[in-house]
């Protein structure tokens, strides 16, 4: 089993690199907001439950986080891993996820920080489009799709999330970043971070995730 976390501020770059390293690695991106956006638009009760945060900005109560984590990672195409993207969020989060995967003899064999800084995220978030068919991103500067609204891999229409609104943007840095700072903090503790430069462009921060996790898989790397 390869348990790899990706870490990072909104906006810095995770569902990005997280689909890079699903096809490298061969197993599933998991995205906790990904899996509240879909239980939203199922109106199941946890989609329901995590609009209000969400719209407000701030993050789903653990224990309804965990849960539907902990559910997703049962599922067969988990079995031999799962990159995470956006969970944990917190130091609960992250105690919860260290029980659940000690219990099937399993550990985090990496989590990746990418590093960008406050000042950047803004830019980010406002100017990204999402298909909608998978959820590709593109920026409108940054990472352009090769024709305006239509995404690359899959032809389907390109939309602006909810919470990609300016006003919504700065809650979302206002609340969550003392959070990240504490799993980054528990990660370091484990010895399990790993840090990388997310302002270069996308390439060479994926090229760096790739070095990050062969010098893991070698047993070669220091400690961030
Ligand atoms: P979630 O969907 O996880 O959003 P997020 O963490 O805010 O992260 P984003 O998806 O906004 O950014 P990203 O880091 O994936 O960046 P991306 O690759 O798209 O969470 C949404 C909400 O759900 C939360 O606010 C919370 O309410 C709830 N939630 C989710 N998980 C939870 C949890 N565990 N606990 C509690 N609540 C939870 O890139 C951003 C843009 O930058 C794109 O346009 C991209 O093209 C561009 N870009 C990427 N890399 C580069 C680069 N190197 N250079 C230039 N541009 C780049």
């Amino acid at each position: 089993m390869m348990l790899v976390v990706l870490l990072g501020a909104p906006g810095a770059g995770k569902g990005t690199q997280a689909a890079v390293l699903r096809d490298r690695l061969g197993i599933p991106h998991v995205a906790t907001g990904d899996l509240f956006r879909t239980a939203l638009r199922a109106a199941t009760p946890i989609g329901l439950e995590a609009k209000a945060y969400m719209d407000a900005g701030q993050l789903v109560p653990d224990d309804v986080t965990i849960r539907m984590l902990e559910e997703r990672l049962g599922r067969p195409d988990a079995a031999a891993g799962a990159i995470l993207d956006g969970f944990p969020r917190t130091a609960v989060q992250a105690r919860a996820l260290d029980a659940f995967l000690a219990a099937r003899g399993g550990r985090v064999d990496a989590a990746l920080l990418i590093d960008v800084p406050a000042e950047d995220l803004v830019a980010r978030l406002s100017g990204r489009w999402i298909c909608r068919a998978a959820g590709h991103p593109y920026h409108a500067t940054m990472n352009p799709p090769r024709v305006a609204g239509t995404c690359d891999l899959d032809g389907s229409p390109l939309y602006q999330r909810d919470d990609d609104r300016p006003e919504t943007i700065r809650a979302r840095l206002a609340s969550q970043l003392a959070d990240l700072d504490a799993v980054v903090e528990h990660y370091r503790s484990t010895g399990a971070l790993r840090t990388v430069d997310g302002r270069e462009p996308i390439g060479e921060v994926s090229a760096a995730l790739g070095a990050a996790l062969e010098a893991v898989a070698a047993g070669t790397s220091g400690r961030a």
